[in-house]
Order: C-alpha cells, then structure tokens, then sequence
C-alpha cells in the first residue's frame, strides 16, 4: 500500500517558517520526504530549505515576488500559510494585513501556480471560534477583490469594538476557507483547510499571556491539560496538506484538544477572567 502522508516529490511553499507552529511543520514534513521553499520576514535556520525569501506577508508586492520566485523554479505542490501576529503589541490593522489579507493575498496569488492535486493550509485560531455569529461582519471583507480593496475595508472598520484585530482575523480565515474551497476544489481539485489551534507553547505565547493576562491564559479551556506544543500543530498540519487528506476540504480542523468541542456544546464550562 502506498504511504499516503509521504511528501516525497513534492515542492512545499512554507509562508511562515522562522519559529513556532510553522517552524515545526517544515521539520514534518522534510522528515516525510518534501522539498521546502522557505518564506518568512526572518531567515529559519532549524531545517534546511531548497531556497529562503525574505518576504513581508503584509506586502503585495512582496508576495507577489514570492510566489513569482518560487513558481519560476517548479511547481508550488502544496502551500502552508502559517505567519501571524499577536495582538496587543500591533494594531488591529497589521494583524489583519498579516493574519488574513496577506494570507488571502498569498493563496489566491498562488492558486494560479498549482497543479490539480495541490493543496493549501493555513493556522486560524480556537480564538475564531464565533465566527458563525460575526459572518453580517466578516462576509463584506470576503466579498472585497484583492489586497488593496481588502486593505482600505480594514482601515475603515479598524475603529470599531468588534474588530479587535486577532480574533477577527482568525474568524475570516474560517470563514473564508469554508467559502472559498467549494468552488475552488471544483474548479481546480485544489483543497483548501485550515486549522484552529488552542495554546500553544511558541514564541507568540508570551504576548497572549501580556495582552489577556496570565489568569486568563490559565482559565483557557485546555481538556488535555496542558497547552500543546509546535510538534503537535505541526503534523496535523502535514496531514492535511498530504495526499492522506485527499477527500478533505473546506474544513476547519480544531486542533485544541477538545476545547471548542466542549465549549460549542456546553459540556466545557469556563469563565474568564479579564487581564490580572
Ligand atoms: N501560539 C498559540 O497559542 C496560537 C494559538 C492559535 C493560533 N495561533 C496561530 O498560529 C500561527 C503561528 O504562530 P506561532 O504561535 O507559531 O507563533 P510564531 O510567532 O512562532 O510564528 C509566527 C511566524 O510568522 C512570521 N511572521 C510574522 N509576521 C510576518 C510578516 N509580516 N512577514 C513574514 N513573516 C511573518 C514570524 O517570523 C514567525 O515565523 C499564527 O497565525 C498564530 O496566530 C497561535
């Protein structure tokens, strides 16, 4: 029988890679065979990679060029979109560009450059979990055409309470893997999935930690006890970039140990507390 989840033969556009969830997805999936284009505004140096981009995700132009790049020396077989920014530190707006205009921008940039058994992943968040109760809000960004219009709706809805930029982001990712990827597996047989990790030990947590406060992090829901690891987002991730996911697309895998699960039935019940 054929191992499925091998990424022997395959070229793999890595947005996303210096540390963290992304990082550990490269190191899977060269351990399973695949070939790494690396892209990150920092050069990795954990795993080794056919070529490094320097690359701002929250730059067309920069994408545009990675893509371009990466395209014009083989085929774009699969793509992991795994950059992000906190909140907190960075405004609403530059986590937007980076969490979901520029993931946007980067996967229907390379769409064009993928063969028919490709396929796409990118990290949402357990912190997008309302995105069913937010669509009124989220769909009029979806419907925007390409990362300048997508841009100007951001700095005009920037000011709102609703917006507060990582949450947000991470419901458009949802909702726009869950939009996008009918029409483009029928039209292209690309697939197109994202996860929706809970906490998770990587170099970001201690900005969750400074922003929602410590109390608040401790409370979050986590049934396995603990926050997961990178390793742990990393092959989920793999999985569902392999060929061993063929028959899997628009989906949004949690990848949180339970957590939504037990909260979106009210068998988990949490308060939490707000900052320290
Ligand atoms: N750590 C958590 O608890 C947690 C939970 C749920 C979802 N996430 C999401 O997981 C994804 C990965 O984050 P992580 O936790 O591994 O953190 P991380 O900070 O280790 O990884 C983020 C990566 O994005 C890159 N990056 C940031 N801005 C960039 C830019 N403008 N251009 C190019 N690269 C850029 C960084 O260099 C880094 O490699 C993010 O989307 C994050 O929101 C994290």
């Amino acid at each position: 029988m054929d191992n499925l989840f091998s990424y022997e033969g395959k070229r793999c556009l890595f947005a996303g890679c210096f540390s963290g969830m992304g990082e550990a997805a490269a190191r899977v999936v060269q351990s399973l065979g695949g070939e790494i284009v690396a892209a990150d505004i920092k050069k990795p140096s954990s795993f080794e990679y056919e070529r490094y981009l320097e690359v701002d995700l929250s730059d067309p132009a920069a994408i545009e060029q990675m893509v371009a790049e990466t395209a014009g020396a083989g085929p774009i077989d699969r793509l992991f979109y795994c950059a992000g920014l906190p909140g907190g530190r960075f405004t609403n707006v530059e986590v937007m560009m980076v969490n979901f205009v520029g993931l946007r921008h980067t996967i229907e940039t390379a769409i064009p450059h993928m063969p028919g058994n490709g396929a796409v992943v990118s990290i949402s968040s357990s912190a997008g979990m309302a995105y069913m109760m937010n669509l009124d809000k989220i769909t009029p960004l979806l419907e925007t055409v390409g990362f300048d219009q997508a841009r100007a709706w951001v700095e005009d809805n920037a000011k709102h309470d609703w917006m507060d930029g990582y949450a947000f982001s991470k419901m458009c990712v949802i909702a726009y893997t869950m939009r996008r990827a009918p029409g483009l597996t029928t039209d292209t047989g690309i697939r197109l999935n994202c996860t929706s990790p809970g906490p998770t030990d990587t170099p970001m947590m201690p900005a969750f930690v400074e922003q929602a406060g410590a109390a608040f992090m401790d409370a979050y829901p986590k049934p396995v006890g603990r926050n997961s690891t990178s390793e742990e987002q990393g092959w989920p991730l793999a999985f569902l970039n392999s060929d061993a996911a063929s028959y899997v697309s628009g989906e949004n895998l949690y990848t949180d140990g339970a957590g939504a699960a037990g909260l979106s039935t009210g068998t988990l019940k949490v308060e939490l507390p707000v900052g320290d």
